[in-house]
Order: structure tokens, then sequence, then C-alpha cells
């Protein structure tokens, strides 16, 4: 039993699954959250922040996945947001949003 729950576990650990709520909830946060620097909507090439790349460029950088979002946006040196702690779910909900510009 306990086993069989550890494996379920592992398994959504390696291959999250994106629901389309949770992009939905990724554009919110990032309209509310990186808005500010970043352009965030599919078609916004310009960030108001001129070294911050929009996302659509974020999401067709080559090799990009879920998990270099993650790195990156967990990891302490995300230049000039030290001030922006996000959650797992906001990590992961902002990810799912961004991989879909590139789809
Ligand atoms: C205060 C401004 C600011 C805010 C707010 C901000 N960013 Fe950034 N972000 C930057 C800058 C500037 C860079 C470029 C840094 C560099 O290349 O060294 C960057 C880079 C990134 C990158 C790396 C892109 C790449 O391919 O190198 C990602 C991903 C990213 N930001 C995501 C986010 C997300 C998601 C949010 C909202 C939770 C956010 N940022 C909020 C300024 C900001």
């Amino acid at each position: 039993m306990r086993m069989s729950t550890l494996i379920v576990a592992g398994t959504i650990a390696a291959a999250p699954t994106v629901h389309a709520q949770d992009i939905q909830r990724g554009r919110q946060f990032a309209l509310e959250v990186c808005a500010a620097c970043h352009g965030v909507l599919a078609g916004q090439v310009q960030s108001p922040v001129a070294e911050a790349p929009s996302f659509e460029a974020v999401a067709a950088t080559p090799g990009m996945t879920a998990v270099a979002l993650n790195v990156w946006l967990t990891a302490q040196d995300h230049p000039t947001m030290p001030n922006i702690v996000l959650s797992q779910t906001d990590v992961q909900d902002v990810s799912a949003y961004i991989l879909s510009l590139g789809e």
C-alpha cells in the first residue's frame, strides 16, 4: 500500500500534469506579479524592463522546460526580484502559462 503511494507520487513529480486552470492561474499571476518587468502576454514582444525577456521569448528558447523554469524561478539569482517569493504552486502555474505561449 505504502509502496504504491510512493510510486504514484514519484510519477507525478517526474511528469507534472498540466491542467487548463493552472495555465489560467499562471496567466493571472504573471499579470499581477511579473508584468511590471516582463512582457507576459502572447504577442507582447516588448518588456517594460528592456533586459527582461518577454515570456513569449522565454517560451521560444530552445530546450526550455518546466524543470528549467522551476530552477530559474526558485533560485535566488533572478536578479531584480529579490522580494518575490513564489510558492511551488505559483511556480508550476506560471511555468505552465509561460510554456503554453510556446505552443
Ligand atoms: C523587477 C523586475 C522583474 C520582475 C518583477 C520579474 N522579473 Fe523575471 N527577469 C527580470 C530581468 C531583468 C531578467 C533578465 C535577467 C538576466 O538575463 O540576467 C529576468 C529573467 C527572467 C527569466 C529568465 C529568462 C531567460 O531565458 O533567461 C525568467 C524565466 C523570468 N524572468 C521569469 C519571471 C517570472 C515568472 C516573474 C513573475 C513571477 C518575473 N520574472 C518577475 C526582471 C524581473
